[in-house]
């Protein structure tokens, strides 16, 4: 299932001219607090960091200038908890642009601290895609939103996920996040003595972060704060109206939620979510959103760019049922039957197997009946008898499975009928 998942993914990122990027699996600790942001849950709760070992030498714990010259040493390291700031930093270093690659996908494993449940482990797999590049290559147009975000319901569709729900917000840009920032703290003051600690320190440090508060008894104070959605400035709210109409005018249905922030950072202006009804609490299949200025925060040039991220676990869990017919049992299972035919039923499936047939193979030391069982365990079509007299005729017992009907087909014609 998984490796369906990844394939249609490949599939409908090379439909939209994405080329994939792997990026490493731990960095600089420093990447991931500048890029996500310091005061977020991922970087203040949720990393797996660790110093790197000191400056000396790994055998003798001795100093040892070489060694320390060559592995570099106390440096902060982390194991990624997402994909989006290590792509940034490898478009910045590798001057991406040059080669003009702007749209890069990455699958893999992200690391965070978080209390597993259904749907939340703490090594989970993303699959993840940017659009990313200078602004005089479109990168900061509504068009590129509206086109990654048709891309998702594409990539849903043909997994045969149905029952998704396209939440859409915008969270501006810092212009809007500065007033918005403001109303925040006044609207906090009087209430804040009543929320959880957590959300007294975002109070001062990230307003904006309250809204990532889960404790239930601060929802009605939160639901009663003001929303990002009326501190848009013209540009801002031009930009979101024009991803809405381009969504509509292709058919992609999305409802506009504008308590949704997100949990990184990063963001500006379109942020959204991916919700499936299956999944219970963790209910995102996926997040993401635009993020004009962590080029910029990261050290690089001014590179607007949108993605987003797959949680691929939740994703194979919400797979309707019916994908199961994607994985592929065998056509055949090749018995042996009786001592020396190992061999014999060695080479009938490699025949099978050239003729691109998915063939399992038994052992002579099975009894038929241990034999049909096993078939049967593995969801074999046919099951082909391997006994000393089909050899000496060339003819082989070929039993359909599930009629039950047998016939003895020629050795040449094996292939022709089982595929039949
Ligand atoms: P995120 O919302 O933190 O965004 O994660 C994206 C998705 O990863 C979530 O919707 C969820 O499906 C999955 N996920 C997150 N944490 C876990 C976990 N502990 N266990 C299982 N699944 C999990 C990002 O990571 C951004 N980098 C997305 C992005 C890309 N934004 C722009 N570009």
């Amino acid at each position: 299932m998984w490796n369906f998942v990844e394939e249609t993914a490949r599939d409908v990122f090379r439909a939209y001219n994405f080329q994939e990027i792997r990026t490493p699996i731990f960095e600089s600790t420093e990447l991931f607090a500048r890029g996500v942001g310091e005061e977020t849950d991922i970087v203040a709760k949720e990393m797996y960091t660790w110093e790197d070992r000191s400056r000396k030498s790994p055998l003798t714990d001795a100093p040892h200038e070489a060694a320390a010259d060559v592995l570099g040493g106390g440096q902060s390291l982390t194991l990624r908890p997402e994909a989006t700031a290590g792509i940034v930093r490898a478009y910045i270093e590798h001057k991406l642009w040059d080669r003009g690659l702007n749209k890069l996908y990455c699958i893999g494993p992200m690391f965070r601290r978080e209390r597993p449940q259904k749907g939340r482990y703490r090594q989970f797999y993303q699959i993840d895609a940017e659009i990313i590049g200078p602004a005089s290559a479109g990168s900061d147009s509504p068009a590129r939103d509206a086109e990654l975000l048709e891309m998702l319901a594409t990539l849903l569709d043909r997994l045969g996920i149905a029952g998704w729900n396209l939440e859409l917000n915008s969270v501006g840009c810092p212009n809007d996040r500065e007033a918005f920032n403001q109303a925040l703290r006044k609207a906090l003051e009087p209430v804040v003595g009543q929320m959880c600690a957590d959300c007294q320190r975002r109070a001062v440090t990230n307003p904006l972060r309250v809204f990532d508060c889960k404790v239930p008894a601060d929802q009605p104070i939160i639901e009663k704060l003001p929303r990002i959605s009326q501190f848009l400035d013209e540009p801002c709210r031009r930009h979101f109206d024009e991803v809405q109409q381009i969504l509509t005018k292709v058919g992609i249905p999305f409802s506009l939620n504008d308590r949704l922030v997100r949990g990184l950072d990063y963001y500006t202006r379109t942020a959204f979510e991916f919700t499936h009804g299956a999944l219970g609490a963790q209910n995102a299949i996926l997040g993401g959103g635009r993020y004009d200025g962590l080029s910029e925060a990261l050290g690089g040039p001014p590179a607007p760019g949108i993605g987003f991220a797959i949680g691929e676990d939740r994703l194979v869990m919400s797979l309707p049922q019916s994908a199961e017919s994607v994985l592929k049992k065998p056509d055949v299972y090749v018995a042996a039957l009786g001592t020396g035919m190992n061999g014999e039923a060695a080479r009938l499936a490699r025949e099978l197997r050239r003729e691109n047939l998915v063939v399992d193979l038994g052992d002579e030391g099975f009894r038929l009946k241990k034999s049909f069982e096993a078939a049967t365990r593995a969801g074999a079509k046919y099951i082909l008898i391997v006994g000393e007299n089909e050899v000496k005729a060339d003819a082989f017992a070929l039993k359909n499975l599930a009629s039950g009907e047998q016939v003895s087909v020629p050795r040449g014609e094996l292939a022709q009928k089982i595929r039949a």
